[in-house]
């Protein structure tokens, strides 16, 4: 709760406003003080947090550190996986944000027989984010793999699965998924978690060295390259900049209920309004001709006003 803890401060002491403001130029910028409002190239605006104190609770906090790439990101932690996943955009005006894509990949080699893997996933169940059913497709790459999702852990779990047919000379079609190569399939249900698992084609495991991939990735931004069967180990490069794309609530109550404790209730902006959101909580928006962050008092300004505080786009 820091930016509470602020402005009691600048009313106490309008001297110290004055000192602030002349240091740095907006509003929004203010009731991050104390607080890291952008981690590398992403925006990190309330109620997300870098750190602890900052962020709405220890949901919403983030990690600023370094990829394997050398490049400084903000992180989802507890992720129950084993490992933090990265955040490529927030939006906290419109409750999405996108996540680097993990990915499962499986490689055999003909010449010693030897099969490697690596399987991933993403477990959001500590975190205010789930994945989207309408926004990501699940797709496949390979020939002799088969490949398979399961959602929303262990507990009534969903499964679908994607088997790409064999390349047989004929023609790929480049930039589209189209059954050969590469397959998809949509999500039947929003989840919190997903894991997806690689296994050889028993149709035909003793063809040449092969990989087969994995991901869960936003449909629109995938373009399939021939070059991921002909060229190995092409698909991993491009996929650093494949991202899974996410919804979020502020808290998993209704509006109805939220508004009636006025202590824990997150629309604090005034133009702000409740949203419930598709049963999984409720979010915060701003009424229509005003913008900006309705977390934050002060956050949702009238649109010709809210030349700084125009909402991230998500990239
Ligand atoms: C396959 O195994 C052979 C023998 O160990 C090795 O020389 C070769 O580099 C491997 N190929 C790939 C693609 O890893
Ligand atoms: C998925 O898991 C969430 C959280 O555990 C639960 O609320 C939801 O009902 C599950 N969805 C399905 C379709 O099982
Ligand atoms: C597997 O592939 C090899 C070589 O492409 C072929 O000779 C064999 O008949 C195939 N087996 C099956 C079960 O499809
Ligand atoms: C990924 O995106 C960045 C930024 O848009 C771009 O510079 C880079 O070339 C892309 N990498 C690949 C492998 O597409
Ligand atoms: C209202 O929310 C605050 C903060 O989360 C909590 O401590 C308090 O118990 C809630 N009050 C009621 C009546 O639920």
């Amino acid at each position: 709760m820091a930016y509470l803890l602020f402005f009691n401060l600048a009313l106490l002491n309008p001297l110290l406003l004055l000192l602030l403001a002349s240091s740095t130029s907006s509003v929004a910028q203010l009731v991050h003080l104390g607080c890291q409002s952008q981690c590398g190239d992403v925006k990190v605006d309330y109620p997300f947090g870098i750190g602890k104190g900052c962020g709405r609770s220890e949901h919403f906090q983030l990690l600023c550190k370094r990829n394997d790439r050398g490049r400084v990101k903000p992180f989802i932690r507890r992720n129950n996986l084993g490992y933090d996943l990265e955040v490529s955009s927030i939006s906290v005006s419109e409750g999405l944000a996108r996540i680097k894509s993990p990915v499962s990949s499986l490689c055999y080699n003909r010449t010693n027989g030897y099969v490697t893997y690596d399987f991933a996933g993403a477990d959001l169940t500590q975190t205010p984010f789930w994945v989207s059913n309408t926004q990501n497709m699940f797709i496949v790459i390979g020939s002799n793999v088969y490949a398979y999702i399961s959602l929303n852990g262990t507990k009534s779990r969903y499964t679908a699965g994607c088997e790409p047919q064999k390349l047989s000379g004929g023609s790929v079609v480049s930039s589209s998924c189209s059954g050969i190569g590469c397959c998809e399939v949509t999500l039947p249900i929003r989840s919190k978690s997903y894991f997806m698992l690689i296994d050889l084609s028993s149709s035909n495991s003793s063809s040449s060295s092969t990989c087969g991939y994995a991901v869960l990735t936003e449909a629109d931004r995938f373009r399939f390259s021939t070059s991921y069967l002909t060229t190995p180990r092409s698909f991993e490069k491009d996929v650093v900049n494949l991202s899974v794309f996410l919804d979020w609530t502020i808290s998993s109550e209704k509006c109805e209920l939220a508004q009636r404790n006025i202590t824990s209730y997150a629309c604090v902006s005034s133009h702000s309004t409740c949203i419930d959101y598709h049963g999984l909580g409720y979010r915060c928006s701003c009424v229509h001709g005003y913008r900006g962050n309705p977390y934050i008092r002060y956050g949702c300004q009238r649109i010709k006003d809210a030349q700084r505080s125009v909402p991230v786009p998500l990239n």
